[in-house]
């Protein structure tokens, strides 16, 4: 007789799962606190060290024994955003109740290519795309959207869209269907600025346009996109028989969280009849604060916007959300497949997300995100918002007022950018060597980047928990490391 496998789902699922979640819990505990900080001390051969064991062997450990090692070694050698010295990036400390969601999307193992695969799936991922639509004050009814895998595939899909209306405009062509027209080839531009998060330009190079394709409007001192630069280099663009498929805004730059000036750009991209996409995936979760959200005021002007609920929205990877204000700009990559959504099912009414992706089989990341919404409301999530916020504004003021380090700019969301100012020495070097001497030592995970030629320290703020005295302890972890380097 074969023994029954011990699947997730069904009858016997629940039940299958509950000793395997204890232990997966009891090793995730031990693993934390044997891990003791941050990150794993010693950098990548220690971590190579707790995987020692050959990952496919020809007999198996057994769930149990598999479960509780490698549970317990993946959270000794894990970046825990969780504890408050992980402040590098915008990687969230992903909230219990997310993750408990998560685990039921997990179980029934739902796909959202096609409605039979996930009824409630297709039902609870429009409600969302609806509320965000909402929240970013497109009228939901004519509004769509779908949960995608991140910022990245959201700047993608939503440029995919803009490229589409720009062939369409100029040919009367899809690209998705007959490529790029020869007599286009070289003329399609992308106007964003230097701030602009990187997959941008991959994207640009993705659909065809290449890299190149993709246009720098200069900074205003405030280190938002310059209007007026916009303007004039619209304006060039078009004198030459260029064609601007889109530009791109982002609210919420990922090292200053800056936010360009969503009205204006707005008007003039609505002068040149050119889709505007606004790349909110880590400012948009201002939206939620009653407090932060006038600064988004103007991203309904925008014809498609990336959210991303993995950074300001506490969910675990994967929450990426891609809008646009009218479905219908989701048609050239809608397609009907004979085995998954055929126009007699869904004119019956079985209607399948298909054409809202360029994924076939997709999570329904949409579930964590509704009960996650379902339980805090917009007010609790608001309310994360701000307590990180407020952590960003109090760390910058300890950077202020401290004789050794140097504030970039004051905070507009949750970020800090900063550096240690040394008497001697490069600054850079300085700076950058710190940041690796807390990583080694399994104390810290504070962000690098380079700003205006020099490197520069951030705190990515995304704990609500956090506290200024962890802040300020974290701060001075870093000086007292500073000086010994400096020295040395
Ligand atoms: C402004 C911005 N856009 C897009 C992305 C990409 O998002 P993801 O990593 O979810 O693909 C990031 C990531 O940090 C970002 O900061």
């Amino acid at each position: 007789m074969t023994t029954s496998i011990q699947l997730a789902g069904g009858i016997s699922g629940p039940e299958n799962l509950r000793p395997l979640l204890a232990t997966a819990l009891d090793a995730l505990g031990k693993g934390t606190v044997d891990r003791g900080g941050p990150l794993p001390t010693g950098g990548a051969d220690a971590v190579g060290a707790l995987f020692a064991e050959d990952v496919l062997p020809w007999e198996g450990d057994g769930a149990e024994t598999a479960l509780d090692g490698l549970a317990k070694a993946f959270a000794e050698g894990a970046a825990d955003p969780a504890h408050p010295s992980c402040v590098a990036h915008l990687h969230t400390p992903p909230l219990a109740i997310a993750v408990a969601a998560d685990l039921v999307a997990g179980v029934l193992n739902s796909s959202l290519d096609s409605w039979d695969q996930a009824p409630s799936g297709t039902h609870v991922e429009s409600q969302v795309i609806h509320a965000l639509a909402g929240l970013v004050g497109y009228d939901p009814e004519v509004a769509s959207g779908a949960v995608t895998s991140g910022g990245t595939e959201s700047n993608l899909t939503g440029l995919l869209l803009a490229r589409e209306h720009a062939l369409s405009q100029a040919a009367g062509a899809h690209g998705v269907e007959s490529g790029i027209p020869p007599e286009l080839h070289g003329r399609l531009r992308i106007l964003c600025s230097e701030a602009t998060h990187f997959s941008v330009a991959r994207s640009a190079g993705v659909l065809g346009l290449g890299e190149e394709a993709v246009v720098q409007v200069p900074l205003g001192s405030d280190n938002r996109m310059d209007p007026q630069a916009l303007r004039s280099t619209l304006a060039d663009l078009r004198s030459r028989g260029d064609i601007p498929v889109a530009v791109v805004a982002t609210a919420g730059t990922t090292d200053l969280g800056v936010i360009d000036p969503l009205p204006e750009i707005a008007e003039i991209a609505a002068e040149h009849s050119t889709w505007l996409h606004v790349d909110a995936a880590y400012g948009g979760g201002a939206l939620f604060s009653e407090r932060l959200a006038p600064l988004l005021t103007g991203v309904d002007r925008a014809d498609s916007v990336a959210l991303d609920l993995h950074k300001l929205g506490w969910q675990p990877v994967a929450a990426g959300i891609l809008l646009a204000r009218r479905a219908a700009a989701f048609d050239p990559i809608e397609r009907r497949v004979a085995y998954l959504n055929t126009a007699d099912d869904e004119a019956a009414g079985f209607q399948s997300l298909l054409g809202r992706s360029l994924r076939t089989t997709r999570r329904p990341d949409a579930f964590k995100i509704a009960v996650t919404f379902r339980a805090l409301g917009r007010r609790g999530m608001g309310e994360l918002v701000d307590r990180c916020h407020e952590q960003a504004r109090n760390a910058a003021a300890t950077v202020r007022e401290h004789p050794r380090l140097e504030l970039y700019q004051e905070p507009v969301l949750t970020t800090v950018i900063f550096r240690y100012r040394p008497e001697s020495g490069d600054p850079d070097a300085i700076n950058a060597e710190v940041r690796r001497t807390l990583l080694r030592g399994g104390r810290a995970v504070v962000g690098r980047t380079e700003l205006d030629g020099s490197v520069w320290l951030k705190l990515t703020l995304l704990n609500p928990n956090t506290t200024e005295p962890e802040i300020n302890d974290l701060l001075a972890e870093l000086v007292t490391a500073a000086v010994d380097e400096e020295t040395r």
